[in-house]
């Protein structure tokens, strides 16, 4: 019988230090993570109580985005870069439940997410699913990876994706051009979805989360919303309601949504003229 334990599917891979796709796949629910991720994580859930809503409502803010992008905005093409652990709400998941032709290209540097990646690419017939192991800070190297290249067509217009993922750029790693050359790639007409952690409104409980991260060896950059509009938005007309907390993104209910100090995580849309 084949072997399909956690374990036997992340055989070479470092088990013993936390990593950041496991500890936010042990905050939304999901079974791809490890003791040492679960004790990072529980660290910075002392630290900053609201970190298994934030990260779920930032789940579930990437779900509505997907869902805007191919029912209102037309968009059938996404290139989804930081993908996470597949869980519920994969952007083919929810943009080819509301037309199968759409494509979608998974980008991480996390050899866990290769070992699980076939759960991503259970495309539907008319549509196709990807994914690449690739670095978003060697954007070059995604946009020329033949696999992306086969999968999207360039000439058509293309949502970016990069929802959780930014924060963990640091400013020398230049996340401003990383995305800028990304963007510059993609004709007009296209799309950039992304979120950002930030200490904006909790600032003490964010500054000990962050602590709790890097005693488990994970750097995070936190940002306040400028910084997050200038290293993302610029040059794009982002759409309404603009930067706002993740949960208040086009929300689907009217009902309470968690404070902006619980979630901790902007999110925005940008279209490129
Ligand atoms: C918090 S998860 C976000 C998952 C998903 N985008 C979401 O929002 O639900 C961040 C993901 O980014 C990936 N990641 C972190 N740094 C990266 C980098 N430099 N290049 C590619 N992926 C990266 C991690 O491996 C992880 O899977």
């Amino acid at each position: 019988m084949p072997d399909t334990t956690p374990e036997a599917a992340t055989a070479g891979i470092d088990t013993s230090r936390p990593h950041p796709a496991r500890m936010y796949d042990y905050f939304i629910g999901g079974k791809n993570n490890f003791a040492a991720d679960r004790e990072t994580a529980e660290k910075m859930l002392v630290a900053a109580p609201g970190a298994r809503t934030g990260a779920r409502e930032n789940r579930a803010f990437l779900g509505r985005a997907v869902r805007y992008l191919v029912e209102e905005a037309g968009i059938r093409q996404f290139l989804d870069i930081g993908t996470g652990l597949p869980t519920n709400n994969s952007v083919h998941e929810v943009a080819q439940a509301i037309d199968p032709a759409a494509r979608v290209v998974y980008v991480d540097n996390d050899p866990l997410v290769l070992a699980h990646a076939q759960a991503l690419l259970r495309s539907s017939a008319a549509g196709r699913t990807a994914y690449i192991q690739a670095d978003l800070r060697d954007p070059a190297a995604i946009l020329a990876d033949p696999v992306v290249r086969e999968t999207l067509d360039f000439s058509q217009p293309v949502a970016l994706m990069v929802v959780a993922v930014l924060h963990f750029i640091p400013d020398e790693d230049n996340p401003a051009e990383i995305l800028a050359t990304l963007l510059d790639a993609l004709p007009s007409g296209s799309y950039l979805v992304a979120s950002h952690s930030t200490a904006e409104h909790a600032p003490r409980a964010m500054s000990a989360g962050v602590s709790a991260y890097r005693s488990g060896g994970v750097t995070l950059r936190l940002r306040d919303s400028d910084e997050f509009a200038d290293i993302a938005l610029t040059g794009l007309r982002v759409v309404p309601p603009g930067v706002v907390p993740v949960s208040e993104w086009r929300p689907e209910s009217n009902g309470p949504h968690p404070s902006a100090a619980e979630v901790a995580t902007y999110g925005a849309v940008g279209y490129k003229p």
